[in-house]
């Protein structure tokens, strides 16, 4: 323990254990700079631009996926997927309750039906034993998310696809460079999507990819790609009706340069998550961390997640102790703060009084009914999250993080008594 530890807390005014930032994000250098000053001089920005085929051919390889389809974000990489896919109205589309919303609102968007599935405990992925409980005649895929980076049990979910006839479509927005059992993330089922959003480990301020190892799939998502044209077809022929979602040669010479830090950086913040969760481990009482099988070859570690024991912690909430964390000068946050079907999008009552868009079937469910335990848990009293960048620091900077823990830890009266 350094010296500061043993002094008031910085959210009742002490000193903050640490005031230097952790490492900047997003990291770029002279290389990302150079190639957007080429891009200019280029004589294509965007359609047929030759940067933007060569970053899709460098993705698909990175990610051992035979074909990649660049779009304009994870969003509607995952819209476009279901399209590709064929799902539609009367279809439903297994998915976990804790993810990003958009997980959910592409399966609406589709005009299918979301229907939410629990979380493992240990790891906070989509627990295959609930998703077998919830299959249904009129299941048509399954969506998992590789959440915080770090692959769902694919052996499970893929027998279980196989069983039942289902699609695989995977939500890797937060797992570039995962693995499972030494395979690349995203293209384990049908098909799977990537974002390069500002906050994911690798990006280009927006961004997505639609990755698959079926090329009749990668046609159909060429297609929804790009305004229903057909892959050598016409350019003002279009089959099936779609929107525009290409990227700009501005964006693929970014991400060109990205790609190339990607194997660095997670070997980086494998190594900092392994050091910080032994450390928490041993050191910090009421802090769990997440227990992932040992297929987990490879984890992108696009989050640190913690669970927070509020009844280890005198019974101050886990808002308090991330305000404490916080001022502290530790980057953290409570992460998804609703399950899905708590949102109000969701909420029958309210759904049904809005005009019908995206068809019918998802707003006749109550969602509501069945409560997810551990869904629920991870959002109202566990779930504590650490950005990616915070894990390219040094040891040094891991350290300061369990320093501020065992500082509120040997304070508790005082985080108790102040306020968020
Ligand atoms: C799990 C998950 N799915 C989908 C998305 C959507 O990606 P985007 O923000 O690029 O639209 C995100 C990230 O924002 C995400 O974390």
């Amino acid at each position: 323990m350094n010296q500061r530890s043993q002094e008031r807390l910085a959210l009742t005014g002490g000193v903050p254990v640490r005031e230097r930032p952790f490492p900047a994000w997003p990291v770029h250098d002279h290389r990302e700079a150079e190639a957007l000053v080429e891009t200019l001089d280029d004589p294509k920005w965007g359609i047929d631009s030759p940067r933007v085929e060569r970053f899709e051919s460098e993705f698909a390889a990175f990610q051992g996926a035979p074909y990649a389809v660049s779009c304009a974000n994870g969003t509607v990489a995952l819209e476009i997927a279901l399209a590709a896919l064929g799902i539609g109205p009367g279809d439903e589309v297994i998915l976990p309750a804790y993810t990003f919303v958009a997980t959910a609102t592409a399966v609406v968007m589709a005009g299918a039906t979301p229907i939410f599935a629990d979380i493992e405990a240990q790891t906070y992925n989509m627990d295959p034993g609930h998703v077998a409980a919830l299959i249904t005649p009129r299941t048509r895929a399954i969506l998992p998310v590789h959440f915080a980076g770090a692959s769902a049990d694919m052996d499970q979910i893929l027998a279980l696809a196989e069983r039942h006839g289902l699609a695989v479509l995977e939500d890797a927005a937060q797992a570039v460079c995962s693995e499972w059992s030494g395979r690349r993330v995203g293209s384990l089922g049908e098909v799977g999507t990537f974002s390069f959003q500002s906050s994911k480990n690798m990006t280009a301020g927006e961004g997505g990819m639609v990755v698959t190892a079926s090329e009749e799939a990668y046609r159909r998502v060429r297609s929804y790609q790009n305004c229903g044209r057909m892959i050598g077809g016409e350019w003002y022929r279009h089959y099936v009706p779609a929107s525009n979602h290409r990227i700009s040669a501005f964006q693929a010479a970014v991400l060109s340069v990205q790609l190339t830090r990607v194997e660095e950086q997670t070997a980086r913040r494998e190594a900092s998550a392994a050091y910080l969760a032994e450390r928490i481990k041993g050191e910090v009482p009421g802090i769990g961390v997440m227990s992932y099988p040992e297929q987990v070859t490879r984890n992108a570690c696009h989050l640190f997640l913690m669970r927070y024991d509020p009844e280890e912690w005198n019974g101050i909430p886990k808002s308090r102790f991330i305000a404490g964390l916080r001022a502290e000068g530790i980057p953290c946050s409570p992460g998804y703060m609703l399950p899905l079907y708590e949102q109000d999008l969701f909420a029958l009552d309210r759904v049904r009084q809005r005009p019908g868009r995206f068809g019918e079937a998802w707003r006749t469910v109550d969602y509501r009914a069945d409560r997810l335990p551990n869904t629920e848990r991870a959002c109202y009293q566990e779930a504590i999250w650490l950005p990616q960048f915070v894990l390219l620091g040094e040891r040094a900077d891991m350290d300061t993080i369990v320093v501020a823990m065992l500082k509120l830890r040997g304070r508790m009266d005082e985080l108790a008594a102040a306020s968020d």
